[in-house]
C-alpha cells in the first residue's frame, strides 16, 4: 500500500495521457454533473467538486446510493464511476441513469458496469485493474478531471496537473518522513479532521476513509466555518474523548481570513476539550497541487499508523465480506 501510495505523481500522470485516448463522442452543454460512486471509487468526484469551488462554474453531484434522486437533471451528464464495475449501488444508479436517457459516460477497470456499458454503446474510460480501489485514486480522479475537459465542462488541467506531478515527486520522501511523526501522534488517539475551505473537503474525508480503511481506526471529519456552529459546543464530551482525541487541521493559503481566525480561536475556546491540535498547511501553487499535497500526506500518514499499530493496510476483510453477503442474498431473492 505504501508503494502504491507513493507512486501517486505516476499515477495521475499515466491517467491523464491514457484518458484522452478514449472517444468520447460530442462535448455536453454544460448542465449539471452527478458522478455516481461508493467508497474509493466516489472520492475523486469530491474531489472535482472541491477543485472546481470557485474556478468552474459546473455543480457536480456524488451519488452514493441505489437510485437517482428527482433532481437527475437530463440535460447534464452522468458519469458512473466504480472501479471493480461490480459495486451493485453504483450499477443499479447507472441502469437509472441510462433508462432516463441521460448522457452517460463509465470509469471503471471492468466488471458489470463495463459490460453493461459496451452493450448500450456507452462510452467507458479504462483505469488499470489489480488495485485496490483507494490505491487507484491518481487514476479516478484525473479520469473524471480529463473526461469533464473533453465534455466540455471546464479548461485544460494539464499546467495544475504538472506542477502536482513534479511536487509530489519531489516531496514524497519529506511527505514521508512527516508522516511518520504524525501518526506517532495519531496512535491510540481519535483523530478529528477539520478542513477550512471546500477545497479541502474532500480532503478531510479522504484522510478519514483512509485511516478506516489502511490504519483500520475510526476517524472524525468535519469542516470549518460551519463546525463553529454546532460541534464546537460537543467538543470534549462524552470526557474520555477529551482526552483521547487529536485535532488535525487542514489549512490552505486560500482559506478565507476569517475561517483561519475562526480555527485559532476554536483551539482556545474548546482548550481541555482535545488533547492535542494540529495544523497542516497545503503546499504548492495551484489549486490542485495543494489539494494533492494534503491529500498524499494523509494517505501516508495511514500507511505508518497502520505499520505502529500492527496491522496490514491491505486487506479491508469486512467490506469484502458484507459485499459477500449482499451478493449471496441477491442471488437467493
Ligand atoms: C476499497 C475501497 C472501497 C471501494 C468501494 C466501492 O479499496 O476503497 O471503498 O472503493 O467498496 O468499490 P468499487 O470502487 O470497486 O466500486
Amino acid at each position: 500500500m505504501l508503494d502504491m501510495v507513493l507512486g501517486l505523481p505516476e499515477q495521475m500522470a499515466e491517467a491523464a495521457a491514457r484518458s484522452r485516448g478514449v472517444k468520447l463522442g460530442r462535448p455536453v452543454k454544460r448542465g449539471p454533473v452527478m458522478v455516481a460512486g461508493m467508497g474509493g471509487s466516489a472520492i475523486g468526484a469530491d474531489l472535482a467538486r472541491g477543485l472546481f469551488w470557485d474556478e468552474v462554474p459546473v455543480s457536480i453531484t456524488t451519488l452514493r446510493d441505489y437510485r437517482a434522486p428527482a433532481a437527475l437533471d437530463r440535460s447534464g451528464l452522468f458519469v458512473a464511476v466504480s472501479y471493480s464495475g461490480n459495486t451493485e449501488e453504483t450499477v443499479t444508479a447507472f441502469r437509472d441513469a441510462v433508462r432516463a436517457r441521460s448522457r452517460v459516460v463509465c470509469i471503471t477497470s471492468g466488471g458489470t458496469l463495463a459490460a453493461q456499458a459496451a452493450r448500450h454503446g456507452i462510452p467507458v474510460v479504462p483505469v488499470p485493474g489489480g488495485l485496490p480501489p483507494r490505491a487507484a485514486v491518481g487514476h479516478l480522479f484525473v479520469s473524471l478531471l480529463v473526461t469533464l475537459e473533453r465534455l466540455g465542462f471546464c479548461r485544460s488541467y494539464d499546467r495544475d496537473l504538472a506542477e502536482a506531478v513534479g511536487l509530489a515527486a519531489e516531496r514524497r520522501a519529506a511527505w514521508h518522513r512527516r508522516a511518520a511523526r504524525l501518526a506517532g501522534r495519531l496512535l491510540d488517539r481519535l483523530p478529528l479532521v477539520y478542513s477550512t475551505s471546500r477545497l479541502l473537503d474532500p480532503v478531510a474525508d479522504r484522510w478519514r476513509c483512509q485511516l478506516n480503511e489502511n490504519a483500520k481506526v475510526m476517524c472524525h471529519t468535519s469542516y470549518l466555518p460551519e463546525h463553529n456552529h454546532n460541534e464546537i459546543v460537543g467538543m470534549g464530551a462524552p470526557g474520555l474523548l477529551a482526552e483521547r482525541s487529536v485535532v488535525v487541521g487542514l489549512l490552505d493559503r486560500d482559506t478565507n481570513p476569517r475561517t483561519a481566525l475562526r480555527w485559532r480561536h476554536l483551539l482556545a475556546v474548546t482548550r481541555g476539550g482535545y488533547r492535542q491540535a494540529l495544523a497542516l498547511e497545503s503546499e504548492g501553487r495551484f489549486r490542485l497541487a495543494r489539494l494533492v499535497s494534503l491529500l498524499m500526506l494523509g494517505d501516508l500518514v495511514s500507511c505508518e499508523l497502520a505499520r505502529l499499530r500492527g496491522v496490514d493496510p491491505l486487506p479491508v476483510n469486512r467490506i469484502d465480506e458484507l459485499k459477500r453477503r449482499m451478493a449471496r442474498s441477491r442471488r437467493q431473492a
